[in-house]
């Protein structure tokens, strides 16, 4: 299925026109990717461009149950740098944000949130979303 949900608000974006970074940070390491408009989009997953869709598209594992259409939060990142250059969340974008642990003011779904390449990126992939089945310890 191409990402697109019929049933949501359609997301507003700009993609990028020129090369620029996103680093992913994601259980205690960094990946940095090279963002080439030209390739854009990487997958049919998620908004052409978006954080998924790169990470996708450079081989980083992250979750996405419902393939990228707006209609989980198991993509749920954290955009630590760069925020100001991502497009506007949606109203359904945010309902969906609603049920992801761990929320901030600069959390997105990683479908749904589109650098325009102006700035360069730092991005947290949350570790609880990465290993939603594994058990862990409580203090
Ligand atoms: S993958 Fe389901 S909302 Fe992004």
């Amino acid at each position: 299925m191409a990402g697109v949900n019929p049933y949501i608000e359609r997301a507003e974006y700009t993609p990028a026109t020129k090369p620029y970074t996103i680093t992913y940070r994601h259980d205690g390491e960094e990946t940095v990717i090279e963002v080439n408009p030209d390739e854009i989009p990487y997958t049919r997953t998620g908004l052409p461009g978006s954080i998924l869709d790169i990470a996708e598209g450079h081989n980083l594992d992250m979750e996405h149950t419902c393939g990228g259409v707006c209609a989980c939060s198991t993509c749920h990142v954290i955009v630590r740098e760069g925020f100001e250059s991502t497009n506007e969340q949606t109203d359904d974008e945010l309902d969906q944000l609603e049920e992801a642990p761990g929320l901030t003011i600069t959390s997105r779904l990683g479908c749904q949130c589109v650098p325009d390449g102006t700035r360069d990126l730092v991005v947290e992939i949350p570790s609880w979303n990465r290993n939603a089945v594994k058990e862990t310890p409580h203090g």
